[in-house]
């Protein structure tokens, strides 16, 4: 695997073949696409699609009596806990691709074989904890009664959006500074995503579920440090 950025054959740029800039630019005022449309089209089409749209999913009905209970007592007692579900499947989903990208990072740092690095231990004590805050999430949407198991609309969305992070570091050919970019963007998420969550159970009526989330939200504060400082760390490392 490769370790920083290396100068190479890199073809990509129109720098490497300056006599075929100038053909390349005719061609582009030349050959059209050949799809009709253009982007006043193309934008229409959007907003049209958009109006058309079903919404991604629902949030389900609690399928258990003691579930559908406990879900009436929290609809007197909270407020819209259907959006609270909605945003614990969507931690759910988070927390679980969070272990992912760790085991995945795990294994490219172990790849590189450096002696002396407490890269690996780190990175354990960081997957260890999001496996923690996975269960966690997943007894707080219990307390409300609701399914675990079920995957809400923004836990979908969730799970899209960290394909590109999961494609990053399951990639054999990316380094360690690579895959620590993947991670300080997760992490970045994942620290405003629970403190937006402890205020939402707050403002839903759910105290005691805001208050369970307080150690996650340091332990987050604490991933972002760490990751941004391995990222800083392995930088300057190579420019010098
Ligand atoms: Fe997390
Ligand atoms: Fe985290």
């Amino acid at each position: 695997m490769a370790t920083a950025a290396k100068l190479g054959s890199n073809l990509t740029g129109i720098q490497m073949s300056p006599k075929d800039t100038e053909r390349l630019m005719e061609a582009v005022e030349q050959i059209l696409p050949d799809v009709p449309g253009d982007d006043a089209l193309l934008a229409t089409e959007r907003v049209k699609r958009n109006e058309e749209a079903e919404r991604i999913g629902s949030v389900p009905i609690p399928g258990s009596a003691k579930g559908m209970l406990k879900s009436t007592f929290d609809m007197i007692k909270g407020k819209s806990p259907e959006l609270l579900v909605d945003k614990l499947g969507e931690r759910l989903a988070f927390e679980r691709s969070g272990v992912r990208l760790y085991d995945a990072m795990i294994a490219k740092v172990k790849a590189m074989n450096v002696v002396g690095s407490d890269l690996v231990s780190v990175l354990q004590h960081i997957r260890d904890e999001e496996f923690e805050h996975m269960l966690l999430v997943e007894d707080a949407i219990k307390t409300l009664g609701a399914d675990p198991t079920a995957q809400t609309p923004c836990a979908d969305v969730a799970a899209v959006k960290s394909m590109g992070l999961m494609q990053v570091l399951t990639d054999p050919r990316t380094n360690v500074a690579q895959g620590l970019g993947a991670l300080l963007t997760a992490e970045l998420e994942d620290n405003a995503a629970w403190e937006l969550l402890i205020e939402l159970a707050e403002a839903g009526g759910h105290p005691n579920i805001a208050k369970s989330f307080e150690k996650a939200k340091t332990q987050e504060d604490d991933h972002l440090l760490k990751i941004k400082s391995m990222v800083r760390r392995d930088l300057i490392n190579d420019i010098k």
